[in-house]
């Protein structure tokens, strides 16, 4: 097609992508390589990027995240926190990266507006002598739509994370939004972040999700503390037989073993996690002494051991 004598070619239908593509650069097309592409990626992350942060205050940041939504981030972020919490003297606290969809105003009982210091920062609300700031403190209802473009998230999030007084507060986890988007680019890039916790079902598209958040990690040299496998098992409270609902399979920890990453354990799918993160009493509190509660508590304990070795 010629418009203006500039030769436009148009991708249909029967070209194909490959030769589409082949078509534009031509022989100078390189090769696609995923080394190749992390190192581009770095190179061009690394220019001109802002210097990571610390939180005023805070000795270790860590990351939950996942790539896919609805997988326990949020329920993971909250019981390994209050894991930590009960079995070290580090005071800990909770971020709440989901701008979009805050959970732990919920799932931590926390319905107040934040106070602000003398200095202009708010005051964390506290509950289960967990430390925690949410968007979902400071919009005005919780079912108001936040319609929001990328930079004012980012806007809203470094206010989340600087404009708050952490003071005192040995650990902040937080609890980042589904995906591997700006906003974690972002997060990852500002903060001085020692360790990343990626979450994910025993389901394949979940599993290729938490491969892309393993991969995000890595480009930004953030180290894997490790993957925690979500509702990998169901146990059926008559029979008692064990069902592997999302996946009759490995993929959690085979990808770990693949990533070279370490894989922290399995969480059940158990009706009691949900209803307890539902009823702002997170199962670590309201089950103190359950097997799950051990698990969280494992987990903890590794993360714990993480961070001393840094
Ligand atoms: N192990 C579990 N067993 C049962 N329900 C769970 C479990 N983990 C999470 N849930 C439930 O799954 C839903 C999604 O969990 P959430 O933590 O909000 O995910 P995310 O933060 O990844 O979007 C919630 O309803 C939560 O209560
Ligand atoms: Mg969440």
């Amino acid at each position: 097609m010629l418009t203006n004598n500039v030769s436009v070619r148009v991708l249909t239908k029967s070209m194909p992508l490959a030769s589409f593509s082949k078509s534009l650069c031509g022989s100078a097309a390189r090769q696609y390589s995923s080394d190749a592409e992390n190192e581009r990626r770095k190179t061009i992350m690394a220019r001109g990027l802002p210097k990571r942060r610390e939180l005023q205050g805070v000795s270790d940041i860590v990351l939950v995240a996942s790539g896919k939504g609805g997988v326990g981030k949020s329920t993971t972020a909250v019981n390994l926190a209050l894991a930590m919490a009960n079995q070290s003297t580090k005071s800990i606290g909770i971020l709440d990266a989901d701008i979009y969809g805050p959970s732990i105003p919920i799932m931590m009982n926390l319905f107040d507006q934040p106070f602000v210091d003398e200095t202009g920062k708010m005051i964390p609300l506290s509950n289960y002598d967990i430390k925690c700031m949410s968007m979902g403190f400071l919009i005005r209802k919780s079912d108001d739509a936040l319609v929001w473009r990328g930079p004012m998230v980012m806007g809203a999030l470094e206010k989340l994370a600087h404009g708050t007084n952490w003071v005192g507060t040995d650990i902040v986890v937080i609890d980042m939004p589904p995906g591997t988007g700006d906003i974690h680019l972002s997060v990852a890039q500002t903060l001085a972040v020692k360790g990343a916790i990626v979450v994910s079902t025993p389901q394949k598209i979940a599993v290729a999700d938490a491969i892309k958040a393993v991969s995000m990690f890595k480009s930004v040299n953030i180290p894997v503390i490790g993957c925690v496998e979500n509702m990998g098992t169901f146990s059926c409270p008559n029979c008692k037989s064990e069902t592997r609902v999302f996946g009759d399979n490995n993929n959690v920890k085979s990808i770990t073993t693949d990533l070279g990453i370490p894989f922290l354990g399995t969480i059940p799918l158990e009706p009691e996690i949900m209803r307890c993160s539902d009823a702002g009493t997170p199962v670590v509190i309201a089950h103190p002494n359950s097997i799950t509660t051990k698990l969280y508590s494992k987990m903890g304990e590794s993360i714990l051991n993480f961070l001393q070795s840094v």
